[in-house]
């Protein structure tokens, strides 16, 4: 006892004594080690002062430094999740979080690899994306650029992500590592997450974007436990670099790097930063645009005073230089030029399908599709252009008063501004020329007691009335509240009150204040479109006339009070400039519709939810698991976690008089303790034509089984029976059933 309570203190004073925490060396494990010793070879013929130059972003925006003599081209980097950022003739994409409502693993992956397109067109080495944060509280600023409040799907659509991008020799960036839920006060909000948590819903998506191979990772502004992202040796260190074995790079968000913390960012693993220094807790740059990293910074004078040792900056460069090998960019990569045209044909009509392939369809009386021949009034702020002119139909919104004009994606740093956009109202005039019908439009939100309007409905026998409204979202700051802008709800109220074929479209990033007019009974539709991209209006009209039969499933859940969701940003947050504030995630594993099923809250619509033209019945579920006597505990940094443990069959057959496609989803109640009642674990896209059936399989690995197990720091199966839920959405469950693992 005496001895042992002398040596705990021993070590610990030893252990801090030695310095701070060092991050590991890559080595080249999970396939990299070819890359890792190319990269050996070439850094080590550069001197010091050379690989500290690529591991900054300098004056040569945008671009990570170069060693020039040794045909080591340097990184350019683009930012970018609706497309490739900041430069002209890129396409405006639909947003990262309609890829994710889609539900197809196939659509994900075509999105990427355009965007990977574009971006090598340019000479770009580095796009921005996958951000698979969690849309944790329902207004969160950059949820648009995340896959939602899920992290199964979140890990499935990053693994698409990184899979695209990277088939183009493009190095794709997996962010914002981590905790980064909410836009307030982002550099000076704390996230306390606990461990389990943590494991099961914030590093899962980022674990399988490290298994899909992703070359880089950008750590985040916020804190995590108290420290921050870029310098924290747990999040950084322990879990991204130990337990993922991360063999790529890491990178600040811009300028995340803080002033005194330099020296630990580079040794809980920041390899490289992007943009200049900013002041502890404050959002404000240190004056005269100083850069943490490079030859002339204060990690050079680590480097020259100890503190940072000579290998760990070797090790910088080993994993920047190893990446550019990996993906093929020492061979033949085109030269920077963003204004090359990266524009096609071809990616104007992926985007159309991707938009109309992610609309989700909430509610239909028998209104839709439309008939070709029906008179359409047209209403809303979003169905048009900016009223107020600007030049695109979308308006570059850091500010949520500009919230006009059709709705293309979410805004801020990341934002694409487009070649060109399609309203609805373009789109429908198109659609009522071809079909010689007429559409009227009336986008002035505040003229919605619009007796001539009104007068023309009451006299056209089948009318149609569509109401486009719209709630904008940026980077840089949190929806307060879910509601439609410029008297959006007024808008939908009044229509209704004279039109009882009444569809609302509604267009921002995640969940919508629904609740005034949802139940309705001349709202006869509703539709969730996200932020579609420049083809909006063609792919709402695709879907609205049945051109598309809808699929998409909503990422998120609906509620109907704000205070029914887990968590919501803190809106009081200052700054203090002297400590994080802190953001408690007291809801644990419970996120969306996890705390909805535990609560006994009932949604306005649930996750997963979305409806089709068509109907499907599910039949013969199967279950098939593993009959060998396993191991229960696997190590965080194990090559098990992947291997299939259990397989799933079930057949689903379309049971309407239209063809379309299901997304049916598995659900797992795990026996584990404390776990949710149901957990996302599977889904998949099935084409089917009237009457035809297809047995859909899901693959069940370890992880998808275990539970992040503390006490021991790993992932355990639990003691038990396993219920799985095979439905068409988290609420609509068809069919049941369970089994058990041997160990
Ligand atoms: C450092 O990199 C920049 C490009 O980012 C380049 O212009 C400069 O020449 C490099 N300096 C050295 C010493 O290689
Ligand atoms: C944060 O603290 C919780 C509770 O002590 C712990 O479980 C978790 O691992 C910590 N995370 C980090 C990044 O230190
Ligand atoms: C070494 O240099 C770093 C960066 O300038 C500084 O923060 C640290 O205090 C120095 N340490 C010693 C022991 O001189
Ligand atoms: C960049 O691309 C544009 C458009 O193709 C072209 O006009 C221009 O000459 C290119 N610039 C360079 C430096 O190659
Ligand atoms: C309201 O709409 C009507 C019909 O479109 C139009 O004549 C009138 O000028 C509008 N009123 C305002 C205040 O914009
Ligand atoms: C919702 O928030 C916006 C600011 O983002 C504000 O202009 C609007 O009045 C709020 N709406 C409601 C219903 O509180
Ligand atoms: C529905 O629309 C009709 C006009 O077609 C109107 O007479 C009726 O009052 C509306 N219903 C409600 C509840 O507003
Ligand atoms: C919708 O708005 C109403 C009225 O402001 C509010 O009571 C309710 O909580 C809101 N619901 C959601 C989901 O934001
Ligand atoms: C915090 O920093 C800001 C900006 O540097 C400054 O204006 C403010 O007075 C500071 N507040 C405190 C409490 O020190
Ligand atoms: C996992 O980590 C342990 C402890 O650091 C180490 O001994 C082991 O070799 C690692 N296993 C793999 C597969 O990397
Ligand atoms: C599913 O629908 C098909 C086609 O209508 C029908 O033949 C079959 O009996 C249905 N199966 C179930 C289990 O309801």
């Amino acid at each position: 006892m005496l001895l042992a309570s002398l040596l705990v203190p021993a070590i610990f004073c030893a252990n801090t004594a030695s310095g701070a925490y060092v991050v590991p060396v890559a080595d080249g494990s999970g396939g990299w080690a070819d890359a890792l010793a190319k990269a050996k070879a070439l850094v080590s013929q550069m001197t010091l002062e050379e690989k500290l130059n690529i591991t900054q972003q300098n004056n040569d925006f945008p671009r990570v430094g170069e060693v020039n003599r040794l045909g080591y081209t340097g990184l350019f980097y683009a930012d970018g999740a609706e497309g490739v950022r900041g430069a002209p003739y890129s396409s405006a994409f639909p947003m990262a979080l309609n890829g994710a409502g889609s539900f197809d693993r196939d659509l994900m992956y075509r999105r990427a690899v355009a965007i990977g397109q574009e971006a090598r067109a340019k000479g770009i080495n580095v796009q921005f994306g996958p951000g698979v944060n969690i849309l944790r509280s329902p207004g969160a600023g950059r949820a648009f650029k995340y896959n939602g409040a899920d992290p199964y799907l979140s890990g499935q659509a990053a693994a698409e992500h990184v899979k695209g991008v990277q088939s183009q020799g493009v190095m794709s960036t997996m962010r914002h590592y981590i905790g980064n839920e909410q836009e307030t006060g982002r550099r000076w909000t704390s996230s306390n997450i606990d461990d389990r948590t943590a494991h099961e819903v914030y590093i899962w998506p980022f674990q399988d974007a490290v298994h899909a191979g992703v070359a880089s990772t950008m750590c985040a502004y916020n804190g995590v436990n108290g420290s921050y992202a870029c310098s924290n040796p747990t999040s950084l260190g322990k879990w991204l670099h130990e337990e993922l074995k991360f063999q790529g790079w890491v990178m600040s968000d811009f300028g995340a790097i803080v002033q005194g913390q330099e020296v630990n960012s580079a040794n809980a693993g920041t390899d490289t930063v992007i943009g200049a220094t900013f002041t502890a807790y404050t959002d404000d740059f240190v004056q005269g645009f100083v850069y943490p990293f490079g030859p002339d910074s204060v990690l050079a004078s680590a480097v020259a005073n100890g503190t940072v040792s000579e290998s760990r900056i070797d090790d910088m460069a080993h994993r920047i230089v190893s990446a550019w090998y990996k993906l093929g960019q020492d061979k033949e990569y085109p030269k920077l030029n963003t204004s090359v045209n990266a524009l096609s044909q071809e990616h104007n009509d992926l985007i159309r399908e991707i938009g109309s392939k992610s609309i989700v369809l909430l509610k239909n009386d028998d209104l839709l599709p439309l008939s070709g021949t029906q008179s359409l009034y047209v209403f809303g702020q979003a169905a048009s252009v900016d009223l107020y002119g600007a030049p695109y139909p979308v308006s570059f919104a850091f500010s949520p008063d500009q919230d006009m004009g059709t709705f293309l994606g979410g805004q801020g740093s990341s934002y694409v501004t487009a070649p060109y956009a399609i309203t609805l109202f373009q789109a429908l005039q198109s659609h009522a020329r071809a079909h010689s019908t007429q559409v009227f439009g009336y986008f002035d939100n505040f003229n919605h007691t619009n007796q001539a309007a009104y007068a023309a409905i009451a006299n056209t026998a089948g009318a149609a009335c569509l109401v486009d409204v719209r709630h904008t979202c940026s980077e840089g700051y949190d929806r307060e509240n879910l509601t439609a802008s410029w008297e959006g709800d007024e808008t939908i109220l009044s229509v209704a009150s004279q039109c009882s074929n009444t569809a609302v479209i509604y267009s921002s990033c995640g969940p919508f204040n629904v609740s005034s007019w949802s139940d309705h009974p001349n709202v006869t539709a509703i539709l969730d479109a996200g932020g579609l991209g420049q083809e909006a209006g063609n792919s709402l009209v695709d879907v609205l006339f049945g051109v598309v039969n809808p699929s998409a499933r909503l990422p998120y859940t609906i509620a109907h009070k704000l205070e029914d969701y887990p968590a919501l940003p803190d809106f009081e947050i200052q700054p203090l400039n002297t400590s994080f504030q802190d953001v408690e995630y007291t809801e644990g594993l419970f996120v969306d519709y996890r705390w909805f099923d535990k609560n006994g809250i009932e949604p306005a619509f649930e996750f997963g939810f979305g409806l089709s033209y068509t109907t499907f019945n599910y039949s013969n579920l199967n279950i098939q698991s593993s009959t060998a006597n396993l191991n229960q505990y696997a190590p965080a940094n194990s090559t098990e976690l992947y291997d299939c443990l259990a397989l799933v069959t079930i057949d689903v057959c379309n049971s309407g008089n239209l063809a379309g496609s299901e997304i049916p989803q598995l659900y797992i109640g795990s026996p584990a303790d404390g776990a949710p009642i149901k957990a996302l674990r599977g889904f998949d896209t099935v084409g089917l034509d009237v009457r035809a059936k297809k047995k859909v399989e899901f693959q069940l690995t370890r992880r998808d089984l275990s539970f992040w197990d503390t006490y021991n720091a790993g992932w355990t199966l639990p003691d038990g029976e396993y219920k799985v839920y095979v439905g068409a959405s988290s609420r609509d469950i068809r069919e049941t059933g369970t089994f058990s693992l041997l160990h």
